[in-house]
């Protein structure tokens, strides 16, 4: 019997019918114009998207187009970090960074954030100590995957008082469209403030749910020298295919048709475990953003062997320590599941 899959994330695979791409716009681009940062066209259709959804006023000459996010985060580190430098990560996070950090030769060390009455407060002191002299950026997941929290207005404005002159500031905002609940405010994404030391990066892996497309962006920084550095990242490989960028405008532009069935599969199924949970041990965390759900079960359940319970039973979860999640146990559900396979899945868990 194949395994049921409670952490898929691909929203290609998980029955969710989403428009075809190609509706919007059929590739094109027989011709080869290679530009560093990327098409001109979808930089302006980018900055369209920062006006629209953050209010944020951006010259299409602060975005370069990448590949996808994780090559935006390599061509950032490679600009702002020689080999040993370290870069520090947000504990709990996306596995991943860890890789991008340690693929670039760097350091990375994790800066904690605590969860207390359902919201996540960034440990200053922590960060602080965590700090040294070969510390050159701060990366920060808003909102952050798997919590589903933004860090909260006050924490973002101490963060950029505290790295400006000294550190950058890299920020994936890559599920800042995916909002279920927020404090009346909150601040979605760092382009709404003015600062010389951030970076934030974005792609339609997530805005589009299109993850097969492979492309990404950075909103740099006003500085032109920075600019021109990282243009000169990028000219070395040009990896962004053509086809793709010219496409990518008119699926940026129509977001809402990709994003519409992926909120109402993600909403169900939060609405279903709230339900579920009612009247038993466990409990949901807030998820105030994302594509991803914690649920948090009494202490006296073990969470390496809960997950291995729930491999007999044919049900595949992440335990929340994959994540480095302070408190056990808990389990990380993907929220773009097929509702039968999560709701399945969900009582499985909550009956042991
Ligand atoms: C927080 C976060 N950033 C970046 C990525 C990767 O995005 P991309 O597909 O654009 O590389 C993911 C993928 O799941 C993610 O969860």
């Amino acid at each position: 019997m194949p395994l049921i899959d409670l952490s898929i994330s691909n929203p290609t695979k998980v029955g969710i019918s989403l428009p075809d791409p190609f509706a919007f716009s059929s590739l094109r681009g027989s011709n080869y114009e290679p530009r560093a940062n990327g098409a001109l066209e979808l930089r302006e259709e980018i900055c369209r998207y920062y006006a629209t959804e953050f209010n944020s006023v951006l010259h299409a000459d602060r975005i370069l187009i990448t590949t996808s996010t994780s090559e935006a985060y390599s061509y950032c580190f490679k600009l702002i970090a020689d080999p040993g430098a370290s870069v520090l990560l947000p504990q709990p996070s996306y596995p991943l960074l860890q890789f991008l950090v340690e693929a670039e030769g760097l350091q990375p060390k994790s800066y904690a954030m605590h969860e207390a009455c359902g919201q996540w407060i960034l440990d200053r002191e922590n960060l602080i100590a965590t700090c040294d002299s070969s510390t050159r950026a701060i990366i920060l997941v808003h909102p952050n995957n798997p919590t589903g929290h933004f860090l909260t207005n006050e924490d973002l404005h101490w963060l950029l008082e505290f790295s400006r002159d000294k550190y950058w500031l890299i920020c994936d905002e890559v599920f800042a469209d995916y909002v279920w609940s927020q404090q009346p405010g909150q601040i979605r994404s760092l382009s709404q403030i003015p600062a010389e030391n951030v970076f934030c990066l974005s792609g339609i892996s997530k805005i589009c749910a299109l993850p097969q497309m492979k492309l990404g962006w950075i909103a740099m920084p006003p500085a032109s020298a920075v600019h021109r550095a990282l243009d000169l990242v990028a000219d070395t490989y040009l990896s962004v295919s053509s086809p793709i960028q010219a496409a990518a405008s008119q699926w940026l532009s129509n977001r809402t048709s990709f994003q519409a069935p992926i909120r109402s599969r993600c909403m169900e199924n939060l609405q279903w475990i709230q339900d579920s949970i009612q009247g038993s041990a466990w409990s949901l965390l807030p998820v105030e953003a994302g594509w991803a759900a914690i649920l948090q079960g009494p202490s006296t359940i073990d969470e390496e062997q809960q997950v291995l319970t729930l491999l007999k039973k044919g049900f595949s979860v992440h335990p929340g320590f994959y994540y480095d999640l302070p408190f056990q146990p808990s389990f990380v559900l993907s929220l773009l599941t097929p509702p039968a396979d999560f709701r399945a899945g969900i009582s499985a868990i909550i009956a042991s």
